[in-house]
């Protein structure tokens, strides 16, 4: 989720540049840097931080050019540092290069790379692929073409935008599931971008890339090609859209983007971790851990709020298929409740930002004790993340939507990773293990199945809209869950909801119970779904309105409930994620249709640093 930007022409590139970086910020904003192709040169400026900082360095020493690249980052390969922003350079600084998406044979490539005696000065994937174009890049031959070779040796995902003092006065732009779109300019003039907000100030015509397309841009013009080194004709669209819906891809809000990411998001989380064959994962960040966490006895997950919401879906899936003892802690109150923490504790924190004061907190307590510290988290080197000894990260790219959506169900299926990681070397068979490789690989899929919902929830949400209370309830993996539903819902449009374990309704809220009251049953059919029939009868009698999430047409269901949101259906523990997507659409509704502020709830702060 980086952003890029491009231009070449008869203009001053830098203003360009910086202005479509500035656009592109909320994509990411840990480092930003530019090259500019001046005469012979290759000149670069890079900073940490914001790209105020980088316009900052950039009047001190102004650089006259008419083509350029640019890139504000979000870390996915090393820490949000100087040499790991981009653009990466080849050795002798006359290739720049700027990359969005995560390659895969990184690793592989840079110890060929290492043979043939390249150094390499950051931890990033991206060097690795300025590097290989350099080793391919034959005399007398042209950037594209040496672009083109060594794209052909990545596996991954990638936009990436390329300049060179070698063949100057031009870009060369390619894409591969990350999206990279060229804007055509005024006469003498071509731009290229991550979405359509990085050229808007200059175009509204563009051409988008298709996957395994590289394209030549010029002052005269541009040329698409496929990585065969075929031309193609792309078509150019008009973008209709203003700015503010640019950034939003289109949605009214970020929170809607966030949920319609999710298929993304998860491939992202997923991608190059699988091994299919094994039923097993290959997770970088636990590689060379082996050790410790063959060793761990018992595990204490710490988090808050959502985050917390995933430990405890975690916790059923690590006791499932690992065996091993789980407790999922508030972080809040693990801090200063004295915890007996015996050795072979491993404690897992869980952090969408990587910066929640009592995550961190718990944290440090927990090393203290002797812990090992491993951490869930999105934000790549993060307070907690630099702070764990070890961890899996989300690849969800920044979540700017207050109530926190991708990153859970991100979550969710790092869990599942790190639980196959965990099992298969205890207790967990290999054809266990293929089972839920199985099941992830197909997840997206069916995440975007569920997202055609939209519009049913949308008209059930107009339907619940006056409700003043909520109860949301689930069994088993399923409670989570409600937890979840219903903390969305309180935090998005104000209503008071309460998620419960289904079966302990009848221990006290059940007395909430009348046909003023909306009660959500998340009941796809897994092991427990008998015993929820049971409780939805319970809710049905004392007149209770029902909408039950199921996973197939549920016949034992007819005539008891109000309203059936069907999701389609998996293996038991990553039901979890399809159930939870109707239930962030379904508040995500009720809140827009209360004149509520979605993306930025009263009270409500998107990182708690503080106590
Ligand atoms: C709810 C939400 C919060 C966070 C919590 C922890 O939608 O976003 O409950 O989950 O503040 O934040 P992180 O995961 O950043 O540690």
């Amino acid at each position: 989720m980086c952003g890029i930007v491009g231009y070449v022409g008869s203009r001053e590139a830098t203003p360009i540049l910086l202005e479509g970086l500035k656009r592109l910020e909320y994509r990411g904003y840990d480092s930003a840097g530019i090259a500019l192709l001046n005469g012979k040169n290759v000149s670069v400026v890079k900073q940490p931080g914001k790209v105020r900082e980088l316009e900052k360095a950039i009047k001190v020493s102004p650089i006259s050019a008419t083509c350029g690249i640019a890139h504000t980052r979000w870390a996915t390969h090393g820490s949000p540092n100087l040499p790991n922003a981009h653009p990466q350079m080849s050795t002798d600084g006359t290739i720049a290069l700027v990359h969005n998406g995560i390659i895969e044979n990184a690793d592989a490539l840079r110890v060929q790379l290492q043979k043939e005696g390249y150094l390499f000065v950051s931890e990033t994937d991206t060097e690795v692929v300025v590097k290989l174009i350099d080793l391919l890049w034959m005399e007398d031959t042209l950037l594209e073409e040496a672009v083109a070779a060594a794209l052909r040796q990545v596996e991954g995902a990638y936009g990436i935008a390329v300049v060179s003092s070698r063949d100057s006065n031009k870009i060369v732009a390619a894409q591969n599931g990350s999206p990279l779109l060229i804007g055509v300019g005024q006469e003498g003039e071509v731009l290229c971008g991550s979405n359509a907000a990085a050229v808007i100030s200059l175009t509204r015509e563009v051409v988008y890339l298709d996957d395994g397309d590289y394209a030549v841009l010029e002052p005269s013009g541009f040329r698409t090609y496929h990585l065969s080194g075929t031309e193609v004709a792309r078509s150019v669209y008009q973008v209709t859209w203003d700015l503010e819906s640019v950034e939003k891809g289109g949605y009214e809000h970020f929170m809607l983007k966030e949920i319609f990411e999710q298929p993304e998001t998860l491939r992202n989380v997923m991608r190059g971790r699988l091994l299919e064959e094994e039923g097993d994962v290959r997770l970088g960040g636990i590689r060379d851990h082996a050790k410790e966490l063959a060793e761990v006895r018992r595990i204490v997950m710490t988090a808050c709020g959502t985050s917390w919401h995933a430990g405890l879906v975690g916790e059923y899936m690590l006791e499932e298929f690992a065996r091993i003892p789980v407790n999922v802690e508030y972080a809040s109150e693990f801090r200063y409740r004295h915890p007996v923490l015996e050795e072979g504790t491993l404690n897992l924190a869980i952090s969408q930002s990587g910066e929640t004061a009592d995550t961190l907190a718990a944290l440090k307590e927990a090393k203290q004790a002797g812990s090992d510290t491993m951490g869930v988290v999105n934000t790549v080197g993060s307070t907690i993340a630099r702070h764990t000894d070890f961890g899996i990260y989300l690849h969800a790219g920044p979540e700017i939507g207050v109530a926190s959506t991708k990153a859970f169900t991100s979550q969710l299926v790092a869990l599942t990773l790190f639980t196959l990681y965990m099992g298969r070397r205890r207790q967990m068979s290999v054809l266990q293990g293929r089972e839920v490789v199985a099941a992830l690989q197909e997840l997206p899929d069916l995440v975007e199945e569920v997202l055609q919902l939209n519009d049913e929830i949308r008209d059930l949400a107009q339907h619940f809209k006056d409700a003043r209370n909520f109860l949301y309830l689930g069994r088993g993996y399923q409670f989570p869950v409600a937890l979840e539903g219903a903390l969305k819902l309180k935090e998005v449009s104000y209503i008071h909801a309460e998620g419960y374990p289904a079966a302990e309704m009848k221990h006290g809220p059940i007395a909430l119970i009348d046909d003023d009251m909306p009660v959500v049953f998340l009941a796809p059919r897994d092991s427990v779904y008998t015993k929820v029939v049971s409780n939805i009868e319970e809710v049905k009698a004392r007149q209770g309105r029902i909408i039950a999430v199921v996973s197939d047409n549920a016949p034992e269901l007819k005539g008891k409930v109000d309203h059936m949101i069907r999701v389609p259906h998996t293996i038991p523990s990553l039901l979890s994620v399809l159930t939870t997507v109707p239930l962030q659409l379904l508040a995500y509704h009720m809140a827009v249709i209360r004149g509520a502020n979605v993306d930025q709830p009263r009270n409500l702060a998107k990182s708690v640093t503080v106590e």
